[in-house]
């Protein structure tokens, strides 16, 4: 019997290109501040359902790629295809999930998962189902009726995540999404990540600056540097699902984590 990477990596060998980017750069004209150049040179492809992280230093352009993945700003060169076509601006097959939720104090966990739908005027009675399924998935099905401020951190994060899949988009962009929570919330988290993903096989794309949860959380790395931003080595990360956190502690583990650093040092990020 294969296992279940074997089985993705030979999926993933047919799955069409969802995103690619060839040339893909970003600078920003800040007036009396000059350029900044975020971003240069960026070539890949991601394939449907994929998992891919971003690691990287701060102010290597990771959000800066991600914001340009979502239609948030436009590249000042280079393309960058979302099936094939232009991305433009934002739109609905693609979600994004930020570091804070925002989530509105005034509405209930349900109300506001359902907050793009109640947006785009889409019938609300269509939603409301998924949107349980969606809470039940992350623990969070007890709480549809309470507000933000009647859960922790972690949770109001887990709702964000699904008000941002609500929409069923392609593709889930998360930017540090756990980057304001504890150590163990985080992990806890991160298992809740690849549930989503092993459920909704979606493709996604995670931005951590932490090594750790580059590794754990894909089936490639995307390992950025700065001075200027550019993606400086893909690795393939060919560790089976599911995947439980005392993965992290096998030398295996071990040897990616070192991969990834020692690009990280060879471009002074680390040094
Ligand atoms: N709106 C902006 N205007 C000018 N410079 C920006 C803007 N956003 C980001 N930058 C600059 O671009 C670089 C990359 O930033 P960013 O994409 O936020 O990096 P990261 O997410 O990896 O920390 C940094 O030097 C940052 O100061
Ligand atoms: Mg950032």
């Amino acid at each position: 019997m294969l296992s279940l990477s074997t089985q993705a990596i030979q999926a993933e060998a047919v799955s069409p290109v969802v995103l690619a980017a060839c040339g893909l750069g970003m600078t920003y004209r800040t007036g009396k501040f000059g350029d900044v150049v975020a971003l240069t040179g960026v070539n890949f492809d991601i394939r449907h359902g994929e998992l891919v992280s971003l690691v990287g230093p701060s102010g290597c352009g990771k959000s800066t790629l991600l914001r340009l993945m979502s239609g948030l700003i436009t590249s000042s060169e280079g393309s960058l295809l979302l099936g094939g076509e232009q991305v433009r601006g934002p739109g609905p097959k693609v979600a994004v999930v930020f570091q804070a939720p925002i989530l509105l104090p005034w509405r209930t966990i349900l109300q506001n998962v359902l907050l793009p739908v109640e947006f785009r005027e889409w019938p609300l009675q269509d939603y409301r189902e998924r949107a349980f399924e969606l809470l039940d998935t992350v623990g969070l099905a007890d709480f549809a009726n309470s507000y933000p401020h009647e859960l922790s951190g972690g949770m109001q994060q887990r709702a964000g995540i699904v008000r941002a899949l609500i929409q069923d988009p392609q593709i889930l962009l998360m930017d540090e999404p756990f980057g304001a929570l504890d150590a163990m919330t985080r992990e806890r988290m991160n298992l809740d990540v690849l549930r989503i993903w092993e459920k909704s096989r979606k493709t996604i794309v995670f931005v951590t600056h932490s090594i750790t949860e580059s590794i754990f959380l894909s089936n490639r790395v995307f390992v950025m540097t700065s001075r200027p931003g550019k993606i400086a080595d893909i690795i393939d990360v060919d560790l089976p699902f599911p995947r439980s956190l005392d993965l992290i502690n096998t030398p295996v583990f071990g040897d990616y984590v070192g991969r990834v650093r020692a690009c990280l040092q060879v471009s002074g990020d680390l040094s």
